[in-house]
């Protein structure tokens, strides 16, 4: 291949097509005060493409902008799409997977101010396999169980995020988003 059509195939794949992200319940989206923590380019980058890869978004550099925590999406621009969920409350998630790469996949419940995973919730050890003729329903359509032992932890709004988080192992590119609730 001639290496112009090359680039230019590499462009329209990272521009055109999306890989994944959860559809329900609403998660983090991008805003001014993702803007102000993590640069103008980082947002454009998601609104460009709200599937894409965590690799694809390029952080301003500032040690406030954590790109690996729900993609550097943050809780103020988000106070609109806090869910409110019950100890041991079933939730239903829903996905779309546009471009699968197998790799793990889990859904925790991370604590926002240190970054930690709280409590895992479900794990899939291969997930998104695009070695499969069709995916299995469950990685597009799937429930779990909130925590019970939490206690107040994630009773203020902002504390806490449900993450979903997914690692293609083979293309290397990680995929998350976090759901704001209070619990
Ligand atoms: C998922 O991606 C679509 C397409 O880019 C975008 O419209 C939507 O806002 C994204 N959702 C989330 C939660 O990132
Ligand atoms: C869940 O995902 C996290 C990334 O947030 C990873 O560090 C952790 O090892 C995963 N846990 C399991 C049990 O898969
Ligand atoms: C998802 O479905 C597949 C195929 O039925 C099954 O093997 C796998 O254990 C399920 N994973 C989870 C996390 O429920």
């Amino acid at each position: 291949m001639h290496i112009s059509t090359i680039i230019a195939s590499t462009l329209f794949t990272a521009t055109v097509f999306g890989h994944g992200n959860i559809t329900s319940p609403p998660a983090r989206q991008p805003g001014p005060a993702m803007a102000k923590v993590c640069g103008a380019a980082a947002v454009s980058a998601i609104m460009a493409d709200g599937t894409g890869p965590l690799e694809g978004i390029q952080s301003n550099g500032s040690p406030q902008c954590n790109i690996g925590l729900c993609k550097g999406a943050q809780f103020a621009d988000n106070k609109a799409l806090v869910q409110k969920y019950a100890p041991g409350q079933v939730v239903q998630m829903t996905a779309v997977l546009p471009i699968p790469h197998e790799g793990p996949c889990n859904i925790s419940v991370v604590n926002t101010k240190t970054n930690t995973i709280m409590e895992t919730m479900l794990v899939f050890d291969s997930y998104a396999d695009e070695n499969l003729a069709v995916l299995p329903p469950n990685n597009t359509n799937f429930a779990v169980t909130m925590p019970t032992d939490l206690g107040t932890a994630c009773s203020v709004a902002g504390a806490c995020v449900m993450q979903w988080f997914w690692f293609g192992t083979a293309a290397q590119q990680t995929y998350e988003n976090c759901v704001d609730f209070v619990m």
